[in-house]
């Protein structure tokens, strides 16, 4: 059987971004799942010039992410109850790759919400990009105390937290995998 392919986004570019502990901890819990790969997408790695999905403004590396995707989990902060806009301008520069893929969420604050407003808004967006959001949320508050200054999780709960957030977001992945492979639409 193929490996599931699962893409984990990084949901900022800001230069002192904490959140990026959080997201390489959801790539590595990945990691550890049988019959997956993890493909890491941070999007200062990634170049998308301007709004919406002209071909001009995609970065070819992540059209061919996406692509063969089968599933995807969102690390994302919260800034100013929503989620940042290197986000939404990197979500937006795709269209039919998202297309009834699972999606799982990881919100993450500096504040005791760890990101939960974020989330929120985020699904409002995916669920038009075809995308198919999980419920197994995960939570990091107060982000400074989780991780220390080389990126350690130093509150082991979370581990299990996104462990039982790939249970369900494996499980949808190979559900819909199948349905997209097997069952043709009526119309
Ligand atoms: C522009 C901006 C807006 C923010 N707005 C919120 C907010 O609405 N709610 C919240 O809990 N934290 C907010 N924060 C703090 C983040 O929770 C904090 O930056 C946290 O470390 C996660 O994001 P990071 O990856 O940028 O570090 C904001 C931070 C920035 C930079």
């Amino acid at each position: 059987m193929q490996p599931l392919q699962i893409v984990v986004l990084e949901g900022t570019t800001r230069v002192r971004r904490d959140s990026i502990h959080a997201a390489r901890l959801v790539a590595e819990v990945g990691r550890e799942q049988k019959g997956v790969e993890i493909t890491f997408v941070d999007p200062n790695d990634f170049h998308f010039p301007g709004d919406g999905n002209d071909p001009e403004g995609k970065d070819p590396r992540y059209t061919a992410i996406t692509a063969k995707a089968d599933a995807f989990f969102i690390v994302s902060p919260e800034y100013n109850h929503s989620f940042p806009g290197s986000l939404k301008r990197m979500l937006d520069s795709e269209l039919k790759n998202y297309v009834h893929k699972p999606v799982a969420f990881a919100g993450v604050s500096s504040t005791r919400w760890g990101g939960v407003r974020a989330i929120e808004a985020l699904n409002q967006t995916v669920r038009e990009l075809g995308l198919v959001s999980t419920f197994t949320d995960v939570h990091f508050p107060n982000v400074p105390t989780l991780f220390d200054e080389k990126g350690e999780l130093l509150e082991p709960v979370y581990r299990k937290l996104v462990q039982s957030s790939y249970d369900e977001l494996i499980w949808m992945a190979r559900v819909l995998k199948w349905g997209r492979g097997n069952v043709k639409p009526d119309k």
